[in-house]
């Protein structure tokens, strides 16, 4: 997506070869606009297919989620993280970790908003190594709901994420895919 790569390139901070800072307009400040833009990206995307919710997990996900399931007229779900260990029949639950942040969250979903007649699209800021998503991914069959696909906004290509949800036959729309970060140098691959 055009405008997205514009921005990383322009106001996004490549901190070393793993990390991208993009703090000034999805992550600490959003630029609703480019959020309404991303999320009519999306809704162009997956138009056909089928879509009866859109399933995000919090915090950074949702803007973008949001944006995304007001341009195609569907529910948005959030996935909760919480360090609980506390089980709850009302919740599905899964232990994420991530890799990045070198953390483990229990990710949770409410059981009584979804169903095995939902036909979801996951949405996500990142992916990297593919935690989060396979996480998001094994609560939703919980629940007996099929996945239409899974949309990123930026796709750290260079990690395995990517292949991870291939594998598993899942199809995956990233806005902006990048084949390599160093200090100060952010390379994307031609869309
Ligand atoms: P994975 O889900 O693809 O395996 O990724 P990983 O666990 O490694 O990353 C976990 C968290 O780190 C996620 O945020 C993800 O968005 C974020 N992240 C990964 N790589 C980058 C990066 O290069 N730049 C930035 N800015 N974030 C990155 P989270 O913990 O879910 O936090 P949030 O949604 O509350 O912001």
């Amino acid at each position: 997506m055009k405008l997205l790569e514009e921005r990383v390139l322009k106001e996004g901070n490549a901190l070393n070869e793993n990390i991208l800072k993009v703090d000034g307009f999805i992550n600490h400040q959003i630029d609703p606009e480019l959020m309404q833009a991303i999320g009519e990206d999306f809704a162009e995307h997956f138009k056909d297919s089928g879509i009866t919710k859109i399933v995000t997990i919090e915090s950074s996900g949702i803007a973008p989620a949001l944006m995304t399931a007001h341009a195609m007229h569907v529910p948005l779900l959030i996935l909760k993280k919480s360090p609980s260990k506390v089980l709850n029949e009302n919740m599905y639950q899964t232990i994420v970790t991530s890799y990045t942040k070198g953390t483990s969250y229990e990710l949770t979903l409410a059981s009584h908003l979804i169903s095995e007649r939902d036909h979801v699209l996951i949405i996500d800021d990142f992916l990297a190594n593919g935690e989060a998503a396979t996480g998001a991914i094994r609560l939703i069959r919980k629940a007996h709901a099929t996945i239409a696909g899974v949309g990123i906004l930026i796709e750290k290509s260079f990690q395995p994420g990517r292949a991870k949800l291939e594998e598993q036959g899942f199809s995956i729309y990233s806005q902006v895919r990048i084949t390599k970060l160093d200090q100060g140098v952010i390379e994307l691959m031609e869309q």
